[in-house]
């Protein structure tokens, strides 16, 4: 209790009150604190001894402020460190990953699984119900109108809200240049074959996300993998020796917030990256599905604003940001334009105009902002907390990043470990992670995973955690014993 007479300072009071419900677990890393006003009235302390202690907390390292959205209780405790950039191997690879990309997807739609392999952050804040209210309402409204076939490259309104969001970030987008596709994964396959073809080699980030390999290996061509490290993202140096080594002909990065890692490259990086491809004449896909859900304080800016020459292609989605079953993203061309569209035309004519509409709505709406300031910040804490459990739980060891947005995070478990055989171990205890060797084309990354923390926090995912975790070390000693 605070006591106006007692013989510590009444900030200090409320430090130790803060920190005896961190220890009994009453309050949790990642978790809010109580708003100024609101614990100053429950407390009966004024505001300014309850901001002095936050000022303190943060000061010595427990908490942490986020602009407009409170004081967070940190994850002081986490000593794991970040995994290491991988060895580089300069030379173009065929792909060949889609068998076990057939397992992963079969595990990680079985109902009885927790669905720890799915990047899928919006269910952390679905926002099912505001999307339901504004399709009972279109329905209601435009009725048979809304069973057409839509324009070819989209419905304008819609493509008029996404070059608005991009003004508001302060890039400029001619909605012309838009394209709606079904979702990123179409517009990725437009982008790449717009621009490349068989046998024609594409830089990729190394880990990246397997769908992307998958288009690769479908489309003939061959993957060159450019390494990364988890804390900022591509290395820039081994990029300008790939492309002065090798004839590349696009690059498809996701520098904003990276699959798996959920690095983040900083600003004069991604600036410089887009002048190294574009010096050499070479096209660069962004992957930008997950650039709305970053954790940093400033607005962080797509590639396309760094761009000079027009040869950044943007790809993105509504698929980590309002719902991924409505398959509506949309390809950004620039100067490809009229051949993205006959793609566009040839693989799918249009793409559903009932959820283009619904879409439009939910953005012109504001709440479609809204809920991904909320997601955000769940996302935020969700991460505090599985890194706080990965960091208790897991191996001695074991490495783990520290994305700076998205719902995914990369884990890399001791020398020897076998992350496939722990995939497949997790899926008979009914919880799915994907395993590491999908995110590269050269067999790397054996002994890492993605794992998500995009779900609702629950104590079945707090369970689930803790049984990924009990079946490492299981692996671990059963390999021990071994080679004992
Ligand atoms: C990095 C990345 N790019 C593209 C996609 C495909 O997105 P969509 O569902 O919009 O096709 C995903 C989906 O998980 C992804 O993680």
């Amino acid at each position: 209790m605070i006591q106006k007479n007692g013989q510590h300072f009444l900030y200090q009071q409320v430090i130790d009150l803060i920190k005896a419900m961190q220890t009994s677990g009453t309050l949790r890393p990642g978790d809010k604190l109580p708003s100024l006003r609101k614990l100053s009235g429950q407390l009966g302390v004024s505001i300014p001894t309850v901001k002095q202690a936050y000022v303190e907390l943060e000061r010595i390292g427990k908490v942490e402020a986020r602009p407009k959205s409170g004081y967070f209780l940190k994850n002081a405790s986490i000593t794991m460190a970040s995994p290491k950039r991988s060895s580089f191997v300069r030379r173009p690879v065929p792909v060949r990953c889609q068998t076990l990309i057939e397992e992963v997807y079969d595990a990680v739609h079985s109902p009885s699984v927790i669905p720890l392999g799915v990047a899928h952050p919006v269910m952390a804040s679905p926002p099912d119900k505001m999307l339901a209210r504004i399709m009972r309402r279109m329905l209601a409204q435009a009725g048979s109108k809304v069973m057409a076939y839509g324009p070819m490259d989209g419905y304008a309104p819609l493509k008029r809200q996404i070059a608005q969001r991009y003004l508001e970030q302060g890039v400029v987008v001619d909605q012309q240049d838009i394209i709606v596709t079904n979702g990123a994964q179409e517009a990725l396959a437009i982008a790449i074959q717009s621009v490349a073809e068989a046998g024609d080699i594409i830089a990729v980030e190394s880990p990246t996300y397997f769908g992307i390999l998958e288009l690769i290996e479908t489309l003939g061509m061959m993957a060159l993998e450019i390494p990364i490290c988890s804390e900022n993202g591509i290395c820039l140096d081994d990029l300008q020796t790939s492309l002065d080594l090798h004839n590349v002909k696009a690059c498809v990065f996701s520098s904003l917030i990276n699959n798996p890692t959920g690095s983040c490259m900083p600003d004069h990086k991604r600036r410089r990256l887009v002048q190294i491809v574009e010096s050499k004449g070479i096209v660069l896909i962004e992957d930008d599905v997950y650039g709305e859900l970053h954790f940093c304080e400033e607005e962080v800016l797509p590639l396309q604003a760094y761009s000079t020459c027009g040869e950044v292609i943007t790809c993105s989605s509504f698929s980590k940001t309002a719902a991924p079953s409505y398959r509506i993203g949309w390809i950004v061309t620039n100067k490809y334009e009229q051949k993205a569209k006959s793609l566009k035309r040839a693989f799918s004519c249009s793409s559903s105009l009932l959820n283009q509409m619904v879409l439009t709505e939910y953005v012109r709406s504001g709440d479609f902002i809204r809920n991904i300031k909320r997601l955000r910040q769940i996302l935020q804490q969700n991460k505090e907390r599985m890194l706080a459990l990965i960091n208790e739980k897991f191996p001695a060891k074991t490495c783990v990043s520290d994305p700076q947005g998205g719902g995914v995070l990369w884990v890399e478990l001791p020398p020897g470990f076998d992350a496939t055989e722990w995939f497949r171990l997790s899926v008979k205890e009914g919880i799915s992670i994907t395993p590491g060797i999908l995110f590269s084309a050269t067999g790397k990354y054996k002994r890492c995973a993605r794992i998500s923390f995009g779900l609702p926090w629950s104590d079945d995912v707090e369970n689930a955690v803790n049984t990924l975790a009990a079946l490492a070390h299981q692996l671990i000693n059963k390999n021990r014993l071994k080679t004992a």
